[in-house]
Order: structure tokens, then C-alpha cells, then sequence
């Protein structure tokens, strides 16, 4: 680990790190001795505490819980945080292994996450007005595209959500936990691994095949927009058995142009209508089911920007606004995707073969819906 993290450092050349190997011992006074009331929230990895240095910072500091793929996620999220650095990502502070403990110390986010502000306990009081959702919308898609784009080689994150978009006291969106990211090396389209991720954001293609690609997060980072705009969760039941998604929900909204309706109710109605619009266009086609009809994360920042007329227009002359037909299409498999996971319930992979029959169903029927 030691060794994968210097070989980066040395190819940033004189680049000082900006991270540090910690003590256990300098953890446990940070956090109290790892006390449960500095718990400030639980994942699939282990639990996250908030602590304080001696020089006075604060730090979030995330333990991982020992399984046996502990190594491999410590590593992976160890290897990509120290070659990243944006003001949208989230930044690392160092780590320590000693004995069977593995814990990754970041920067303290004042905020948490933008899943705890829009659905926990004080999710009533919502501070986020529509300047903030709007700034978290487009700082989010431009980490995202620093990781695409930018970032030597590419990366693809695989698991965006709301619980991994961190808001500092300013509430700027700061992507993290790359614990699931893959590199792609130059010249290659994608990777094929195990199929990670949350129900609700997993794009269908890669629920089926496996594939990661950069339009996978581009499904998610939809899904995260209409989550942002409506304060709706990913997925709904509507009854005991059936599961709806949040784009299923949209979608025929939007054929109706009723966009009102979809617009946070904790807003008050205090929203720039024109924004409103580009970001719910803006999620629904990332969340398409067609990958190639999705667009890159360079697209998306401009079109939230308002930066291309051109594109913009284009967008909203799209068929898929038009049909209540292409609005079926997309529903089948979102539906099918809900037999894979439980949103905030990582499976570590998912159960891939239980789903993928309603995967493939699904994809091609939509195939078909596209091309009739
Ligand atoms: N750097 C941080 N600063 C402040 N709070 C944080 C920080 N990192 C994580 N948290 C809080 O801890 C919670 C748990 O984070 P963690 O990444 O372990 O799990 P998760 O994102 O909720 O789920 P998953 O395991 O699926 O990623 C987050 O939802 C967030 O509220
Ligand atoms: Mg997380």
C-alpha cells in the first residue's frame, strides 16, 4: 500500500503530498477513543467518526469493517484519492494500517451528505434554497467530469448517490468514496468487473453486463438530479409489491410539461423556473436507458451551466419529451432493476444472476421500443 501510494507521489514529481501516514494512536485522541457519539454516519465499509487534530482540524475518519475484500477497498480508494485533486472531489487527509485496522482520514464535511439533508431526521428544516441545490448540481457533474475527463488515467466512479455527494459548510458538493472506482487505462473503453452499486442509480446495461463505462455514472448522476430537484427518493413503493422509480415518476410529468409538480414542495415555489427545467431535462436524459443516447459529463455541466443555447434546444425537441411511448420504454427496466438491491443497502456484488434475466428482458425491450 505504502509503496503503490509513493510510486504515485514520485510520478507527480515534486508535487508535495498532501496526505500523511496517522498513528492509531493519533486517531483514537482525535475521535475520542472512537467513541460512539462522534459517529456521524454508517456505510457499507464501516462506520465514519468525526474527529479533531492537535493542530485543531477537524477530520472525518472512516473504519473499515474487516471482510475479506477490506485490502483490496482500502487500496483502491487509498490509490485514486491520492491521484485526484479538485475542488469538487473529496480530498484525503492520509490513512492508517496497523494490524488488521485499516481506517481512510479525510477532510471533515460540516454538512455531511446531500442524502442526509433531503431524506434524515432533519430533513423538514431542509436548508437547501435553490442557489445551493443549483451550485451542488453543477459542482457535483464537474467532479464528475474531472474524473472522466481530466484525471490520468480516466476514472469511473460506480457508485454516485446522494450519501457520496459531501457538502462542506458553504453546502459545495465534494464527490467522494471511490472505494468502488475502477480505472480505465488509456486507449480502453471500459472495464468488466462485478457489478457494485445501489439500487435505484445502477445504469441497466451494467446491472446486465457488467460493463463499467463512464455513461454508467452518467445514469446515476440522473437519477441524483431528479433526487436533488424533487427531494424524492431514487426509488418509491407504491404498494406492497410494486416499486417505482424516480424517473418512471418524472418522466410523464415532464411529457405533460407540468415541471411544477416536480420541484421540491420544501421550496415554496422559490425556484428559477428556466433552471428548474434544465436540470429535470438534464437528469432524464443521463437516465435513459440507451447508453450511447446518453451524454458525456462535459455535455452535462454545460447544459446545467446554460452555456449552450444550441444543445439546450436540442434537448428539449428531444423524442423522448414528446412520446409517453419512449416514457413505457424506460420503465420496464427500471422496474426489473428493482429485484437487484436496496437503496442505502450495498450488496458486495450484487446478486447478479437473480437479476440479470429481468435485465436482458428489459434492455431489449426497450431496443425495440427505440427502433419502432
Ligand atoms: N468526510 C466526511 N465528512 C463528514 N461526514 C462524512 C464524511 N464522509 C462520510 N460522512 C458521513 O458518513 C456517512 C457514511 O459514509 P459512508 O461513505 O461510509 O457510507 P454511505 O455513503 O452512506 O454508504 P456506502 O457505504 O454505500 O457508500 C455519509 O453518509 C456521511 O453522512
Ligand atoms: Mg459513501
Amino acid at each position: 500500500m505504502i509503496t503503490a501510494l509513493s510510486i504515485t507521489s514520485a510520478r507527480r514529481g515534486k508535487e508535495q503530498p498532501t496526505w500523511r501516514v496517522f498513528s492509531l494512536e493519533e486517531l483514537k485522541s482525535a475521535t475520542n477513543n472512537f467513541k460512539p457519539g462522534n459517529i456521524r454516519g454508517e456505510g457499507g465499509f464501516g462506520s465514519v467518526y468525526w474527529g479533531q487534530l492537535s493542530d485543531g482540524s477537524q477530520i472525518a475518519v472512516k473504519s473499515l469493517k474487516f471482510q475479506s475484500n477490506i485490502t483490496e477497498t482500502f487500496t483502491v480508494e487509498l490509490e485514486i484519492l491520492a491521484r485526484i485533486r479538485h475542488q469538487n472531489l473529496l480530498s484525503l487527509r492520509g490513512y492508517c494500517a496497523e494490524g488488521q485496522k485499516r481506517l481512510i482520514v479525510y477532510e471533515y464535511m460540516q454538512n455531511l451528505c446531500l442524502h442526509s439533508i433531503l431524506h434524515g431526521h432533519n430533513s423538514l428544516k431542509c436548508p437547501l434554497d435553490w442557489n445551493r441545490r443549483m451550485n451542488i448540481a453543477i459542482g457535483s457533474a464537474e467532479g464528475i467530469a474531472y474524473l472522466h475527463h481530466q484525471a490520468t488515467p480516466r476514472i469511473i466512479h460506480r457508485d454516485i448517490k446522494s450519501s457520496n455527494v459531501l457538502l462542506d459548510s458553504d453546502f459545495k458538493a465534494r464527490v467522494a468514496d471511490f472505494g468502488f472506482a475502477k480505472l480505465i487505462p488509456d486507449g480502453a473503453t471500459h472495464v468488466t468487473t462485478k457489478v457494485m452499486g445501489t439500487r435505484g442509480y445502477l445504469a441497466p446495461e451494467y446491472a446486465m453486463l457488467g460493463k463499467a463505462k463512464a455513461s454508467c455514472d452518467v445514469y446515476s448522476f440522473g437519477v441524483l438530479l431528479l433526487e436533488l430537484a424533487s427531494g424524492r427518493r431514487p426509488t418509491e413503493m407504491l404498494d406492497s409489491t410494486v416499486r417505482r422509480s424516480i424517473v418512471d415518476w418524472a418522466l410523464p410529468l415532464v411529457c405533460e410539461k407540468k415541471f411544477s409538480k416536480i420541484a421540491d414542495p420544501r421550496l415554496n415555489g422559490n425556484y428559477v423556473k428556466e433552471e428548474l427545467k434544465r436540470v429535470v431535462l438534464v437528469a432524464l436524459i443521463c437516465a435513459q436507458d440507451l447508453p450511447e443516447k446518453r451524454p458525456s459529463m462535459l455535455d452535462v455541466v454545460e447544459l446545467l451551466k446554460g452555456e449552450s443555447k444550441d444543445k439546450f434546444s436540442d434537448l428539449e425537441n428531444s423524442d423522448m419529451f414528446r412520446s409517453r411511448l419512449a416514457a413505457a420504454g424506460t420503465s420496464v427496466a427500471k422496474d426489473s432493476l428493482d429485484y437487484i438491491s436496496e437503496e442505502k443497502e450495498l450488496e458486495h456484488p450484487l446478486r447478479k444472476n437473480a437479476s440479470c434475466f429481468f435485465a436482458i428482458v428489459a434492455i431489449f425491450k426497450s431496443t425495440l421500443e427505440a427502433l419502432f
